[in-house]
């Protein structure tokens, strides 16, 4: 099913406090506490630096759900960062990951930078996969990046313009 992503803002959206404590949850759910950043998304997320685009769709009656995020970050005037990517487990495999990073990078792209970099555990082969399929290339190994037993591969899309 075809879901709709939004931006946050919370200077626009009075629901944007609710949605936050919503995606906390799935982010819970999701990664383990040492990758989690449920317990400061909201602060995250007001950082001026940073943007969260989020994709709900119909669950019947009316009613909605929020299926998956992404969260980024302008580091530089170059380059910017994506700093979580993740959908609910029952709605994978139907194209919500990859909508939502193309407009995290979209997001990115406004302010013109060069690069857009990341960090993922090798361990997570989806998440390598899409990044591979939209054209990250791996830059290095990092050991012990996310817990002494959990590594990360940095991966950087470049913009020649
Ligand atoms: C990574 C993640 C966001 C992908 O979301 P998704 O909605 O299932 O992905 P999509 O359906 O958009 O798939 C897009 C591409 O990703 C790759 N991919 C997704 N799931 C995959 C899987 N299980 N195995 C291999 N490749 C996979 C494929 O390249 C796929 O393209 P294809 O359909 O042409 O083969 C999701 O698996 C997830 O939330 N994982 C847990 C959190 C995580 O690891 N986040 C990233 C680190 S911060």
């Amino acid at each position: 099913m075809a879901g709709v992503i939004s931006d946050l803002d919370f200077r626009r959206d009075s629901e944007s406090v609710e949605v936050v404590e919503e995606i906390a949850r799935l982010e819970r759910k999701i990664f383990p506490k040492h990758e989690s950043l449920a317990r400061s998304f909201l602060e995250e997320v007001r950082k001026k630096n940073s943007g969260l685009l989020y994709l709900k769709i119909g669950k019947g009656k009316g009613e909605e759900e929020i299926v998956g995020y992404v969260m980024y970050s302008w580091i530089s005037s170059l380059c910017a960062s994506i700093t979580k990517l993740a959908v609910k487990e029952n709605h994978r495999r139907q194209g919500h990951g990859e909508a939502l990073l193309k407009a995290a990078i979209q997001k990115c792209r406004t302010r013109k930078v060069q690069r857009i970099c990341l960090h993922v555990d090798p361990m997570r082969t989806p998440a390598v996969s899409l990044y591979n399929k939209i054209g990250f290339q791996i830059d290095e190994f990092i050991e012990c990046y996310y817990s002494p037993e959990r590594n990360a591969y940095r991966m950087y899309l470049d913009f020649n313009d």
